[in-house]
């Protein structure tokens, strides 16, 4: 495995842990009829705010919209701009853990670049990752390399 690293849920920081289960608890919100897949997602502002989201679906499938995107577009409308850390929970599937599908890492890399938090809603595995580790080279109006 590259880019990420497993840490057991009591050896995290406080703040760390109080995000991840935010995430967990903003899970159980999610609107998934179609999938009956649950993801629930919680977004660290840097004011120290959590913007918590879950994935709404939609009959029309691709309009629906994944947990991490609801949980930044609310911090955005929040006035947050700068973010430090997210959770993302979800089950395993297959046993493995659930990351962020290529919108989302694309979604994320907008912003500056945070840990990222990767849990099944039992605590049991917690992944740590990053935004550049799902995504490097992603692109960035602004800031991408030009030559
Ligand atoms: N989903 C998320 O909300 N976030 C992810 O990281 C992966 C997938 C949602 C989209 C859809 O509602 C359901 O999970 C199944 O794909």
């Amino acid at each position: 495995m590259t880019g990420g690293k497993f840490i057991d849920f009591d050896n995290l920081a406080q703040d760390v842990q109080e995000l991840i289960r935010a995430s967990i608890e903003v899970r159980k919100m999610s609107y998934s009829p179609y999938s009956k897949f649950k993801v629930g997602a919680a977004l660290r502002c840097d004011d120290g705010t959590i913007s918590c989201g879950c994935n709404v679906e939609n009959s029309s499938f691709p309009v629906s919209i994944c947990a991490e995107r609801t949980a930044i577009a609310r911090a955005i409308a929040d006035g947050k701009r700068k973010f430090l850390a997210i959770s993302i929970a979800a089950d395993t599937i297959d046993g493995v853990i659930t990351s962020p599908c290529g919108m989302c890492r694309q979604f994320l890399a907008e912003f500056n670049d945070i840990p990222i938090y990767l849990t099944s809603p039992t605590m049991t595995n917690v992944l740590q990752t990053s935004v550049a580790d799902l995504l490097p080279f992603s692109f960035k109006l602004g800031s991408h390399i030009t030559t």
